[in-house]
């Protein structure tokens, strides 16, 4: 689809409009989800203004470079080059009737959201439109319930002199995109979530309409609160089904032939449970989940209730990247001296990202049992040194990590790692015993050539597993 500088979007209850202008959308703050949101809207026809504080970063976007890995994205930027425009100046944001707000709310301490620059946003947005013709404000960034009502619009009011309701509006439109699928997941969403007043989300709801056109994904409208907490909700129910699949793995390894590979496979069969994000393994990291999880805690104890269900999703994936430490000492006695490969750094595949990675929890308690780790990663190496400096070894030549290593742990699934066979590691390690934190070997050929143990997997694979068709 091609939005024009004419283009008008008629939200078809209310009879509002807004006229697409020189930049049809801003976006403020490119972080990974502002950055995708942004290239993926002006590769879908849209004028996108990108404003960012960072000036390193928007220099760094201007020549076509993204900060961070992300397939798809470095090609999308070139190809938008003419549709988007990146600066750090807010006053670009005063040509969009629609302005995103995409900035980043980190954990504090306690684990609630730090949302000073969600604050600062505000502010400088409400300068930026003052006298201009209801500009319509979507907050994207992930919020507690109550942050768009109570935070941004008083902010932007006092900021801009202007009236939510009569002079701007305001719209909750939480984002679900995954890192390593950023761009597929806002070029293809299952679902849109818009949170506001009738007029406002029918406004938001005509833009969408327009930028997918035929791939209009169903949408849901609802109040601004509950639009928060549908991102709350969300992430913490795909973090408690991995928990729970984690707690069965540990079952499966007490288990004579146990594997919860199968068991997901079972129980995933079952629509009402559905198959995805059943993978136990050595627990759930990234941006997201983790920080989701805690702000839903600290928010709802502050309403008067503590969910049982999300703190339990939290302790278990504490105890998890732990396993595969104990698993190395079982085959190993102690790990003091030994050569430890750890195969993956990134919290997930498909990423740079090292943020609440687990590899951080596993390398420092390989650390802290006296083992020399030599680590490999594909992309995350760099973000690794940040968080290493040079206590643990970084190598970007697998050989040379596995090469003389008395275990070697796989933490990320990477798919690189997935063509290895028991052959290799035989080749190269002193002692060849493989640790599968994340359930990507074949537990029958591994067992059966080489010293195994995965999370899952029960003592005696050999004879007793079975795998599932
Ligand atoms: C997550 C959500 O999936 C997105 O929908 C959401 O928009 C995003 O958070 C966000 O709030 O911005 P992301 O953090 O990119 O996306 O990564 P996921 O693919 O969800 O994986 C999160 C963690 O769970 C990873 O460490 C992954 O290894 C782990 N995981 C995932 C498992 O341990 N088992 C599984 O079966 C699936």
């Amino acid at each position: 689809m091609k939005a024009t500088v004419t283009a008008m979007l008629t939200s078809q209850n209310q009879g509002y409009a807004i006229a697409l202008q020189s930049h049809d959308v801003s976006i403020v703050g490119l972080g990974f989800v502002g950055l995708s949101t942004a290239v993926s809207f002006a590769k879908l026809g849209m004028k996108v203004a990108g404003i960012d504080i960072d000036n390193n970063k928007v220099s760094m976007i201007s020549k076509g470079f993204a900060p961070f890995h992300e397939p798809g994205i470095k090609e999308l930027l070139e190809a938008t080059r003419k549709q988007f425009k990146v600066s750090t100046n807010m006053q670009l944001v005063r040509n969009s009737p629609l302005i995103f707000i995409t900035v980043g709310t980190p954990s504090k301490e306690d684990g609630s959201i730090d949302i000073r620059f969600l604050i600062a946003a505000s502010k400088a947005i409400g300068s930026a439109i003052r006298g201009s013709n209801y500009p319509l404000i979507v907050v994207k960034s992930t919020v507690t319930p109550g942050t768009l009502m109570n935070v941004v619009v008083p902010e932007i009011e006092r900021a801009s002199g202007m009236s939510y309701g009569k002079d701007f509006g305001a719209c909750s439109n939480p984002e679900f995109l995954r890192e390593g699928r950023a761009i597929q997941d806002t070029l293809h969403p299952d679902r849109l979530i818009i949170g506001g007043s009738e007029k406002d989300a029918n406004l938001l709801k005509s833009f969408y309409e327009k930028l997918y056109g035929k791939g209009m994904p169903r949408t849901i409208i609802a109040s601004t609160y509950n639009a928060e907490l549908i991102k709350y909700a969300n992430n913490s129910f795909l973090a408690m089904k991995i928990s729970f699949m984690n707690q069965i793995a540990c079952i499966c390894e007490k288990l004579p032939g146990g594997d919860v590979q199968v068991i997901a496979e079972g129980i995933g069969l079952d629509e009402r449970i559905g198959k995805l994000f059943l993978g136990a393994g050595s627990g759930f990291g990234g941006s997201c989940f983790p920080k989701d999880i805690k702000a839903l805690m600290h928010f709802s104890k502050r309403l008067g209730y503590s969910p049982p269900i999300v703190e339990a999703t939290m302790k278990v994936n504490e105890d998890q990247p732990l396993r595969v430490v104990k698993m190395a000492e079982e085959k190993l006695g102690s790990l003091e001296g030994k050569k430890i490969a750890v195969l993956g750094l990134a919290f997930k595949p498909h990423t740079d990202d090292m943020r609440e990675a687990v590899s951080v929890k596993i390398v420092e308690e390989l650390l802290r049992k006296r083992a020399n780790v030599s680590a490999h990663d594909p992309k995350a190496l760099k973000n690794a040194s940040l968080v290493f400096g040079d206590k643990i070894e970084l190598v970007g030549d697998l050989n040379k990590c596995l090469k003389s290593a008395d275990c070697a742990i796989l933490v990320t699934e990477w798919d690189e790692y997935s063509k290895l066979e028991p052959d290799y590691f035989r080749s190269l390690m002193r002692k060849p015993i493989v640790i599968d934190g994340r359930r990507l070997f074949d537990p029958r050929r591994f067992s059966e050539q080489l010293e195994f143990a995965a999370i899952g997997l029960g003592n005696s694979v050999s004879p007793g597993i079975v795998r599932a068709k």
